[in-house]
């Protein structure tokens, strides 16, 4: 008779505190020495027990089974308590209905005028850029995908002012919720100061969103953005749309899920290509073909193909989303283990990404990979910066053009250099930014600057 184990927990545990500390100061390095230890590896993160799913056969299974493997636990509950149970948090019974009344706004046939707001927002930021700027360009990645996702939700930007408290309250938020789901809860003391900076940008981002719809609603605009047609989407099956708190929910969720990690791809494909001037090279042949100049625009994007590919490399090693959480909601087998129910499993697009038997030269930034037909084309099932089944994300072909648009415009514009002796390091966040890039922008074709590279990432690998 076969004998069934629980699957072996990760080495080095420390008492009370577990593996929180690998976990909250070096979690990617810590999420890549897993597989070693087996297929599924349980991880102790203060009083809780997680078990990180290492294949990509078995992140698949996860993935493709929400009823089974839902969104609950520690980490929703903190994000729902922060966000709503929008979109992008809510279990696994509310979801079906919230997608089918959301899928419209994302519809292919959208694209091309999500895309023209876009390009107008991209040249803007690009041309605001002085000769020899020293930008942080992770804050002006920010700027540009804040300034795209206002107009394109709510056609009139917002007031400046409006503007950066909402911006300002998502960052405190953001940056918080790694720290609140992973700290055990006797600990939560210690998190006053934090507790209540963090509910009181929740309280104020909640007000100013119900403010903007209730002013929507009354003065009856015929608009054509995305807050409109939440407002006036209808499920058929029962008529009805969604309420008040739920368009909350999904405008908050949107502004989360949405411009911090299409602004994180766009700093790292910069960071790379900076660091990769064979490639930086071929994109300036692609894009001095294609755009001559010119800011890009949809009907480009099938030209773009290296610049394409370059997102994808780029989505590869650096994915935003790090990490995914799942509870089990009943009794389950994964790869041959018992999984109780309640149990917490972590699915990682990073640690996928970082496979050598998967993705040969791993730390290599080889955006030819992806070309059809490469011998050493990765299988799809372990590419998942956008998750996969049926939480895969809804914003994903949006994230794609924004991000491809913005690289070919910068690169048609502007090379950026690394400054001497700059420290880019992964973020310790939900969302994977780079921390410490600051780059000096010269116009293409000036000679001067050329050279300036700094070091890799440290922590990180030589890319
Ligand atoms: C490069 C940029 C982006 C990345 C890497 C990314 C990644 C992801 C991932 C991994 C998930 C699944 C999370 C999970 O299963 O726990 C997700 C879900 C989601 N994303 Fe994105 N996202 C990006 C951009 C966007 C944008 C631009 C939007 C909106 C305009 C968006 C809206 C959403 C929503 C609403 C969900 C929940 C989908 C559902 O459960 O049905 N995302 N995203």
């Amino acid at each position: 008779m076969r004998t069934e184990s629980r699957a072996g927990i990760a080495p080095r545990a420390l008492p009370l505190f577990g593996h929180t500390l690998p976990m909250l100061y070096d979690p990617l390095v810590f999420l890549t020495s897993l597989p070693a230890h087996g297929d599924l590896v349980r991880i102790r993160i203060g009083p809780f027990e997680a078990t990180v799913v290492c294949t990509p056969e078995l992140v698949r299974q996860v993935l493709l089974n929400d009823r089974v493997f839902d969104k609950a636990g520690p980490f929703f509950d903190c994000a729902r308590e922060a966000f709503g149970d929008g979109l992008a948090t809510c279990p696994h019974d509310l979801h079906r209905r919230q997608r089918r009344l959301v899928q419209p706004a994302f519809h292919p046939a959208r694209f091309s005028g999500y895309a023209q707001v876009m390009t107008k927002h991209i040249a803007e930021v690009t041309e605001s850029w002085q000769h020899d700027q020293v930008l942080d360009i992770f804050s002006e990645m920010m700027t540009l995908t804040v300034r795209i996702a206002v107009e394109i939700m709510f056609s009139d930007t917002l007031p400046s002012a409006v503007l950066q408290a909402v911006f300002n309250d998502f960052n405190t938020i953001l940056a918080d919720i790694y720290i609140r789901t992973i700290v055990p809860p006797t600990l939560d003391k210690f998190l006053i100061v934090g507790n209540r900076r963090f509910n009181r940008a929740r309280n104020r981002l909640r007000k100013i969103t119900r403010r903007v719809i209730t002013d929507h609603r009354t003065d009856g605009a015929d608009r054509d953005d995305l807050l409109s047609t939440l407002l006036t989407v209808r499920d058929p099956t029962e008529n009805q749309g969604l309420s008040d708190t739920e368009i909350v929910d999904q405008v908050i969720t949107f502004f989360v899920a949405g411009f911090e990690s299409t602004a994180t791809v766009l700093a790292w494909a910069v960071y790379l290509l900076a660091c990769h001037p064979e490639v930086e090279q071929r994109l300036h042949a692609e894009v001095d073909a294609v755009l001559g100049g010119r800011a890009a625009c949809f009907d480009d994007l099938p030209k773009l193909q290296l610049t394409g590919r370059v997102i994808t490399e780029t989505l590869r090693m650096y994915p935003p989303v790090w990490s995914l959480a799942r509870t089990t909601t009943t009794d389950t087998h994964l790869g041959g283990h018992p999984i109780p129910a309640g149990t917490i499993l972590i699915c990682s697009p990073y640690l996928l990404h970082h496979l050598p038997d998967v993705y040969p030269d791993h730390d290599r930034f080889d955006p030819d990979r992806w070309i059809d037909g490469h011998p050493a084309q990765p299988p799809r099932e372990a590419f998942i910066p956008f998750a996969a089944g049926a939480r895969k994300c809804i914003g994903d072909t949006f994230a794609v053009v924004e991000a491809t648009l913005a690289v070919a415009t910068l690169a048609a514009r502007w090379r950026l250099r690394l400054l001497p002796s700059r420290h880019v390091r992964p973020s310790r966040s939900v969302v994977l930014y780079p921390r410490g890039l600051r780059m000096c922008a010269t116009p293409r074709g000036e000679p001067r600057n050329r050279g300036l590279t700094g070091p890799a990432p440290t922590g990180m690998t030589q890319t």
